[in-house]
């Protein structure tokens, strides 16, 4: 019986050769800010696809809000926001990897808004520059007020619109990476895909990039769009590729705790702009928790509103933006979603909650985007590079996708001597399960439900043990069965990379980061390691490997355990 312990290689049954077939030179999967930005300099060294499984309006590059960090005010420096991020990632950053994405931070943003993108600015036409928690500087550029991911994927996009050689498949969506045999360690040599109105097909490329984003829908309460649905993750996975650190999921601190809203963030320029976190006595209980109160990291912030509710019962907290002049006209967005709800900040408390925000963790790659398996490179949110460590530093997701999609488009140029893959015979020959229907919304709210409930912001060894079991559990009967449509597929990748995250929990046992174990609180230095899972007949496999020794192309397995 198909389990995550022996997981089969491919989603669903197929003869390549019976499929239409598509050449290029890179394949990128994904149209954020990682896919655009690799696509456009891909585009340099020969023929590009980029695909994007909806429109590519529907991303989390879209809705970013607080903006983009760079230091580029006066005052700032590039060794202060290295700093910065150092701290936020708690002893598992790459020190190499953030240098290189910072000091390349100021460049890339000049080179956004000579391809038109508009960042907010004073009448003398110099940056407005935010404030967000763990920067030490105002160093965050936005764009009309809190819709900073908007203007940036208006600009990339249309650069890919006007750059020869870029063609654009919306609505197509990747099911598998396809390689020549099933062996860990084989060339990835394109994608099989399914789109709305060609229906399956196969793209042949020399190099992969895959820059799919995160996996935010895995959890009930979440700040991402329906598309965040680990696909990436989970093909990587059945490729050969590790998976690393995938305990660290960030959870953003202030999401709006209204029925209907769908836990729409508020943005924490807000709460760098001055706003309040109080309880339900009205007390503002961060200045009690960190001396930066409520622009503490985003971890402490999140983990005290938990305690605070578990404390004077509830369901939410009081975010408070009375005293605050201005808010409309900096908030723009904002302001309209309250509205809708019939909230006016200047003179109600706005109840909110955390949620699930950002992947910390993701496909092993090095800072040009090399993951473990050759021709397959990953990017942006969908990666773990050692930028963040074990927590990300606001705002700076964007800037990786940026700086690092622009690095692997260069970089699998490297793949530029090498002929375009030829056609060639790949089977799948999985068969139906015979054991009956599935009610897969049934499936996928049970399963975002026991995620957020034992895997969520506070965790501990039993609830751990307790959802890989379940998971496991509902694997046996999920992941055995064939679907044609991109919501089964998608269940199957969460449930998939669900129980990845759980393991990974599960294993880390000590606090760090974004990681929190009630029944292990404190950091250990014998977790300061990452933890890399790769596919392998017996079941996921976990390798440790050292802090601060990311680089795939170097051996890392160091001591092998199963959990
Ligand atoms: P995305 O922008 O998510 O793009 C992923 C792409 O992959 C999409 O085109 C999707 O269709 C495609 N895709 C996925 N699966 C498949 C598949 N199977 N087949 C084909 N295509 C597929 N970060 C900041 O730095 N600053 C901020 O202010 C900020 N605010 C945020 C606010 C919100 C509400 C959210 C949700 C996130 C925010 N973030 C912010 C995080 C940041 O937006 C993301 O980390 C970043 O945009 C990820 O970019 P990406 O290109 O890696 O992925
Ligand atoms: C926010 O605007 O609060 C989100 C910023 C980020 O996730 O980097």
């Amino acid at each position: 019986m198909a389990s995550l312990l022996d997981q089969r290689r491919f989603l669903i049954p197929f003869r390549s050769s019976l499929l239409p077939q598509i050449f290029t030179d890179t394949l990128v999967i994904g149209g954020g800010a990682a896919g655009l930005s690799a696509a456009i300099s891909a585009a340099n060294h020969g023929e590009c696809i980029v695909l994007s499984k909806g429109t590519f309006k529907q991303t989390n590059t879209s809705w970013a809000q607080g903006g983009i960090a760079a230091a580029m005010a006066a005052e700032d420096t590039t060794e202060s926001h290295i700093t910065d991020t150092l701290e936020a990632g708690t002893g598992l950053c790459d020190p190499k990897v953030v240098r290189e994405v910072v000091e390349a931070a100021p460049a890339a943003m000049r080179r956004l808004i000579n391809w038109g993108a508009r960042f907010d600015s004073d009448a003398s036409g110099k940056l407005s520059l935010g404030r967000e928690g763990g920067h030490s500087f105002h160093r965050i550029l936005h764009a009309h007020g809190d819709a900073t991911g908007r203007e940036v994927q208006r600009a990339l996009v249309e650069r890919v619109r006007d750059t020869a050689g870029i063609r654009v498949f919306e609505q197509c969506f990747a099911l598998d990476l396809i390689t020549p045999t099933d062996e860990v360690g084989a060339p990835v040599m394109g994608a099989i895909t399914y789109h709305q109105k060609y229906g399956l097909q196969v793209i042949w490329a020399k190099a992969t990039i895959l820059a799919s984003g995160g996996a935010g829908v895995l959890f009930r309460e979440t700040t991402n769009p329906i598309q965040a649905t680990a696909d990436g993750l989970a093909m990587a996975y059945r490729a050969g590729a590790s998976l690393a650190c995938m305990a660290f999921m960030q959870f953003h601190p202030t999401t709006l705790y209204l029925p209907g809203a769908s836990r729409s963030l508020i943005t924490e320029a807000v709460r760098g702009d001055g706003a309040h976190l109080l309880d339900a006595t009205g007390h503002r209980f961060m200045r009690d928790v960190h001396p930066l109160a409520e622009l503490a990291p985003r971890d402490v912030v999140s983990q005290a509103i938990v305690r605070q509710i578990a404390k004077q019962g509830g369901s939410h907290v009081w975010l408070d933006c009375r005293h605050l002049s201005n808010f409309a006209a900096r908030f723009p967005g904002i302001a309209q979603l309250l509205k809708q709800f019939e909230l006016n900040p200047s003179k109600d408390l706005i109840p909110i909650h955390p949620a699930a925000h950002y992947m910390v963790g993701g496909i092993h790659a090095d800072v040009q985007g090399r993951t473990d398996v050759p021709g397959l490179y990953a990017v942006g949110e969908a990666a773990y590079n050692g930028l963040h460590g074990a927590n990300r530093l606001a705002s700076n997701s964007l800037l990786e996708g940026l700086v690092v999609g622009e690095t692997v488009g260069r970089i699998c140029a490297e793949m530029k001597p090498k002929a375009r893959p030829s056609p060639m015979s790949i089977v799948s020959d999985i068969r139906p399960s015979e054991q009956g229907e599935l009610d897969l919304s049934d499936v996928k709210s049970s399963l975002r439900s026991a995620m957020w409930k034992n895997v969520g912001v506070e965790r501990t060894g039993n609830k751990l043990r307790d959802v890989t079991d379940m998971l496991d559990f509902w694997a046996r009967y999920t992941l055995d069965k064939i679907f044609d449509e991109p919501a089964g597929w998608e269940i199957q990748n969460l449930l998939l990379v669900g129980g990845i995250v759980a393991r990974s929990s599960m294993w880390r046992q000590e606090s760090r980061g974004c990681h929190y174990r009630v029944d292990h609180p404190l950091s250990k230095e014998e977790y300061r390691v990452h933890d890399l899972w790769r596919r392998r007949v017996d079941g996921p496999t976990l390798i440790e490997v050292a802090a601060g020794d990311l680089a795939p192309s170097t051996p890392q397995a160091t001591r092998p355990t199963l959990v």
